[in-house]
């Protein structure tokens, strides 16, 4: 086909391939459990069992995106990270951490994990958990689509929404989630302590009465999240009323940016998947960054077998990276005209783009960074947009010939209120009018 005619192709196809495979994956899947002891390797296309949810985690295809691939006269090639059973790539994240910290004793069965995250990360923790005998308690901004905290719920973790302020300050979401694990922590231990007394005939605080205040916690703390003002929620999270501390066995904060499980996860399962679909043959990987988590640990794996590929940061508008890899420092010109309000990115891609360089990221091995804008991540029309956006610029820059890989994390069905709504794209002026990728051309 040629490059004109899978122009128009080229923007939605993408999108439409990934919603059709995630669709039929999710129905062949679904038959596949009538025979229960019998799964289906995704990656080998043997038969295997995969024990429980955690293992069906991770192998994902890489698929070639042929309308880009087409299109560049390169091989574009997407690891279909939306086909994990949470729906992204942050479900290798999820189980890594909780596995790492029950191996560290931080974290035991039955103890709740603790995050602050609007995102995939939270859902994933959600997903995983109890696979390990273990709760989740996610912290969030309010000001996120309600539809996230009812997922995380429906997934059986509790959640807080909070106002949203500074990472600077103490009562950020991040920073209450870190608090959550803290509290559950020093209950467990009294907890230990009066179960210790009981035996010595000592009854201080018998567990009775602490599930008495438990209960009252737990009620206050849904009287407060069901509307209550603003300052209320600061309130809340000083004095601890939170129904994490429900639980006694203690908590563990998962802390997806600085936790190098997550830098781990990649280096380990991901990054050695890559090199084996592809038998070592391919020239360049390309990534966004959030935690830095996936860019890290690809990077470095990649790297470690054949320091010829080269690595590329993707980076979105408003986010500093691109100016730390390209230059080694942090800068944004919107941050440096105070232009930057309430959303910490004048962007509309989630997840992605940041400015204080993680201990995840700072494990990255970079040739160089690309920077893309909303419009063409709109154009690209896809989940994994701004990756797929790098994919051509770097397929551009090498020229015709080579194998690209970037990353799919997840699946257009968790955007649909932002780049697949009319209104919301007309509203930002981003309403897609390519009918190739002439978008992308500067
Ligand atoms: C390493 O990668 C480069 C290009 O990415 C390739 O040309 C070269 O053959 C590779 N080397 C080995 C030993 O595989």
């Amino acid at each position: 086909m040629a490059a004109a005619t899978a122009a128009g192709a080229a923007a939605t196809a993408a999108a439409v391939s990934l919603i059709a495979c995630y669709i039929l994956l999710h129905k062949s899947r679904a038959k596949l459990s009538w025979f229960p002891t019998v799964g289906f390797s995704r990656a080998s296309g043997r038969r295997v069992r995969r024990r429980g949810l955690v293992e069906a985690i991770g192998n994902t295809p890489l698929i070639r995106i042929n309308s880009l691939s087409d299109a560049t006269g390169c091989e574009i090639l997407g690891k279909a990270e939306f086909l994990n059973p949470g729906g992204s790539v942050k479900d290798r994240v999820a189980v890594k951490i909780i596995e790492e910290a029950l191996e560290s004793g931080d974290l035991v069965y039955g103890g709740t994990v603790t995050e602050g995250s609007a995102g995939s990360t939270a859902i994933s923790l959600a997903t995983v958990a109890p696979a390990y005998g273990c709760r989740c308690h996610v912290v969030i901004p309010d000001d996120a689509a309600i539809e996230k905290s009812q997922i995380i719920e429906a997934l059986g973790a509790t959640v807080e929404r909070v106002r949203p302020v500074s990472i600077t300050h103490r009562d950020h979401f991040v920073n209450i989630a870190r608090r959550r694990a803290l509290e559950a922590n020093k209950l467990a231990a009294a907890q230990r302590e009066s179960s210790e007394k009981q035996t010595n005939g000592l009854t201080h605080v018998d567990s009775e009465m602490l599930d008495d205040k438990l209960a009252v916690m737990q009620r206050e703390s849904n009287k407060m999240q069901n509307g209550g003002p603003a300052h209320v929620n600061t309130e809340f999270s000083h004095c601890g009323k939170c129904d994490v501390n429900s639980d006694s066995k203690g908590g563990f904060f998962a802390d997806q940016f600085e936790n190098l499980a997550n830098y781990r996860a990649h280096y380990e399962c991901t990054g050695p998947e890559i090199w084996k679909q592809t038998k070592g043959n391919l020239h360049a990987f390309v990534a966004a960054a959030g935690t830095g988590g996936t860019i890290a640990g690809v990077s470095r794996y990649l790297k470690e077998k054949n320091r010829s590929i080269k690595c590329f940061l993707m980076d979105p508008p408003g986010s500093g990276l691109f100016n730390k890899v390209t230059r080694g420092v942090m800068y944004t010109k919107e941050e440096a005209e105070g232009k930057r309000l309430k959303n910490p990115f004048d962007t509309i891609t989630e997840g992605i783009g940041i400015n204080r360089v993680t201990k995840n990221f700072m494990m990255a091995e970079l040739d160089g960074a690309y920077r893309g804008s909303d419009r063409e991540a709109v154009e690209m029309s896809s989940s994994s947009a701004m990756n797929c956006v790098g994919a051509v610029r770097v397929a551009q820059d090498l020229g015709p010939g080579h194998t690209i890989v970037t990353i799919l994390c997840d699946s257009g069905m968790r955007h649909l209120s932002k780049f697949f709504n009319e209104q919301y794209l007309a509203d930002h002026g981003l309403t897609p009018t390519a009918t190739g990728l002439e978008f992308l051309d500067k």
